[in-house]
């Protein structure tokens, strides 16, 4: 496997396989990898014949009170979950080399940015849409591969290809969890155990809500009603949002018609979580 830290030399590998018509594979995270990267990993390498992980925590996603300096990191580790998942580069690139001291071009989303985590969040997505857009000009991938987890990105991210016509495939992976139903996250790395053991009422709220559709309920309220008790029971330290929204709009829905994204985000401590599931299709 391939290290490759420069920029300009990633751009530059990636045009020279492009050239020789190999498909490249991208699988954008920012590192303290876990198996619901892997199986991003894994998913990438049969779709192109040349899979590249970057791995990046890039601080413009961050706000001026988040997580960016304490966000877990383990380069080495990573390292290894690339190798072993047949990963044939990681792109390792520093900040200050992915980013000028002006810096001054961003990529700004207006619609489905607004709800959800961006309404928590402002300005996560506008540094997310910048990096992911810099790594489609660096790494050129004819496909990349992104998480369900993070259900809002990975749907500005279609957006993004769509409105900005870059010639990629998005593909977007199931929610990995742990046996218990935990989403896989490298935030849950923060957790305490008592924390981690009611972290565990977000994936039980949406598991009664999914019930609850498969039995005929179609009512967001009375499927938010139901869900609300089982996250207040864990005693959060605040529940951000528990939205039912139309999964191509993002927009809150009355009803669950077609493609619904049931979605919710607490945080415990000072952890944030979240998680979801499309209910619906
Ligand atoms: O999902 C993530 O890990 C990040 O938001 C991403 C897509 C790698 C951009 O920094």
């Amino acid at each position: 496997m391939n290290l490759i830290e420069r920029p300009r030399e990633m751009q530059e590998c990636s045009l020279k396989l492009r050239r020789e018509g190999r498909r490249i594979g991208l699988v954008p995270t920012m590192g303290f990898l876990h198996e619901g990267h892997a199986a991003l990993i894994r998913r990438a390498r049969t779709l192109a014949d040349w899979c590249v992980v970057s791995v990046f925590v890039n601080p413009t996603q961050f706000g001026p009170h988040e997580d960016f300096t304490a966000y877990p990191r383990d380069p080495q580790r990573d390292a290894e979950l690339c190798r072993a998942c047949g990963a044939d580069a990681l792109f390792r690139p520093a900040a200050a080399d992915m980013y000028a001291a002006d810096h001054s071009v961003y990529v700004d989303e207006r619609d489905l940015s607004a709800g959800l985590c961006g309404a928590f969040r402002p300005g996560h997505f506008r540094g997310v849409l910048t990096v992911v857009a810099k790594l489609f000009n660096l790494v050129q991938p004819d496909v990349a591969v992104f998480g369900q987890k993070d259900a809002q990105q990975a749907r500005l991210i279609q957006r993004l290809v769509r409105d900005l016509n870059f010639p990629v495939h998005v593909v977007i992976e199931p929610t990995v969890r742990e046996p218990d139903g935990l989403a896989l996250s490298s935030r849950n790395a923060y957790l305490n155990a008592d924390e981690r053991r009611r972290a565990l009422s977000l994936s039980q709220a949406l598991r009664r809500a999914e019930a609850l559709v498969r039995e005929g309920e179609r009512d967001a309220e009375r499927l938010k009603a139901a869900m609300r008790p089982i996250l207040e029971a864990a005693a959060p330290t605040e529940i951000q949002y528990l939205e039912i929204v139309n999964y191509q709009t993002l927009r809150p829905t009355p009803q669950v018609a077609g493609p619904t994204l049931i979605a919710v985000a607490v945080k415990f401590g000072k952890t944030r979580l979240i998680d979801n599931v499309i209910v619906g299709r």
